[in-house]
């Protein structure tokens, strides 16, 4: 194999992997936006990532459903993932609390950890969220 044949693979092999991995992170619809009001939060399993949004002073915030210390859900029912104030994302084994914007662990066992946000874009009445590469 010619020195230019294997750079022309090799280029179309990076070509190829980036086209995947655009393809593999393009927005992913969750819901439509009138289907999570202020205050209310939705669990989602979308190609083995679980994930949750949360709808907070009209902004939706999207998390992996893991807690950063024993890597386990957090609802206590299905899409049931805030305090009963609604003020605080709560970890239904343990009660640490997080905040809704930043997913910081202010009270728990997680104390000062953070859960890991995704991206989450909503636009024309749908709300879309970036899936990360498995
Ligand atoms: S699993 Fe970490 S606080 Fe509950």
């Amino acid at each position: 194999m010619s020195c230019l044949n294997s750079v022309m693979l090799t280029t179309n092999s990076f070509l190829s992997l980036i086209t995947l991995m655009s393809v593999a992170q393009k927005p992913t619809l969750l819901i439509n936006s009138d289907q999570i009001e202020e205050g209310q939060s939705r669990g989602f399993i979308i190609d083995n990532t679980n994930l949750f949004i949360v709808r907070h002073q009209g902004q939706v915030v999207a998390y992996h459903n893991s807690c950063p210390h024993r890597k386990q859900p957090l609802e206590w029912l299905p899409n049931q993932f805030l305090d009963d104030d609604k003020q605080f994302i709560q970890c239904a084994s343990h009660g640490a609390l997080f905040t809704i914007e930043q997913g910081l662990c202010i009270s728990g066992p997680c104390h000062r950890k953070s859960l890991t946000r995704l991206s989450v874009e909503e636009r024309d009445d749908k709300i879309y969220c970036i899936i990360p590469l498995g």
